[in-house]
């Protein structure tokens, strides 16, 4: 008796078991609309979303670095996030903590020498148009065609970004755009800005002859300790790269903006 409701507990546990894999294992796994890879990793089994997720994570951690293109199984993954809400509320939480920072720990002095510094491409104007034609960095970035398309002038403002830029204009603080674009784009670029609602910044930056043939990092880093010995407070940086943030001197704080899309170094 015993031994048969044993037997019987058991059987009830096995069909249990099943029909928990059937609600809970088979059926997301159809429902599905990503491939289930045969990847594993240290026994663990996991989907391309899964992959392509923690590409994605990896390099906004750093952690991923120097990738001249997104690994092409992650193209689809990259586009969709690039054209998803959720790069929208990821963004625009990047420029509210911004707001934050400003309001509680920066004490501003309001004597023409308080200055916050932008990056431009992906930060303030979006060439997600751009690289929508190529595969969201999955090809190999083309120099000529890129900045083709950046003397067209129709890069489309990144609305929060714009945001944040007339709210700081709004409290006195000097806004400086260091851009890793060359001198010769210039006049595109601020007909450009203007175009889309940016103006009233205090300085633009472009990268001249001498300045390309160091890294946009050390670039940046120049422009940065130029603008302290004029005695500039750089209360904070927004970018979309971490050669716009890195390296010495800092500014007080560095803010980053999400983009997969390419690694600029
Ligand atoms: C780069 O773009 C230019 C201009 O669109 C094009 O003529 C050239 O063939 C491209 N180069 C490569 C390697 O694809």
């Amino acid at each position: 008796m015993l031994a048969f409701q044993f037997v019987k507990g058991k059987k009830m546990w096995k069909s249990l078991g099943w029909c928990l894999f059937f609600t809970c294992i088979l059926i997301p796994l159809v429902d599905a609309d990503w491939n289930i890879l045969k990847l594993s990793r240290n026994g663990l089994k996991i989907s391309l979303k899964n992959y392509c997720e923690s590409w994605r994570l990896n390099v906004e951690l750093h952690n991923i670095r120097q990738f001249e293109v997104v690994p092409e199984e992650c193209i689809e993954y990259i586009g969709k996030y690039m054209k998803s809400t959720q790069y929208k509320v990821d963004s625009q939480r990047t420029t509210e903590e911004c707001l934050v920072y400003l309001s509680t720990s920066c004490n501003l002095k309001n004597d023409g020498r308080d200055a916050w510094i932008f990056d431009i491409d992906d930060t303030l104007l979006s060439t997600v148009p751009y690289y929508k034609n190529n595969q969201y960095g999955g090809n190999k970035l083309n120099v000529t065609s890129l900045e083709e398309w950046i003397r067209k002038g129709k890069a489309p403002a990144l609305d929060h970004s714009l945001k944040l830029f007339n709210e700081l204009k709004y409290r006195g603080i000097q806004i400086i755009l260091v851009t890793s674009r060359r001198e010769h784009l210039r006049s595109a670029t601020i007909d450009n800005l203007l175009n889309v609602g940016y103006y009233g910044w205090t300085r633009i930056v472009f990268r001249d002859i001498a300045n390309e043939f160091v890294s946009i990092k050390k670039y940046k880093c120049d422009v940065r300790k130029e603008l302290m010995d004029e005695g500039y407070r750089i209360w904070g940086t927004l970018g979309d790269q971490r050669s716009s943030i890195d390296g010495s001197p800092s500014p007080r704080r560095a803010f980053k903006l999400p983009n997969p899309m390419y690694y600029v170094a």
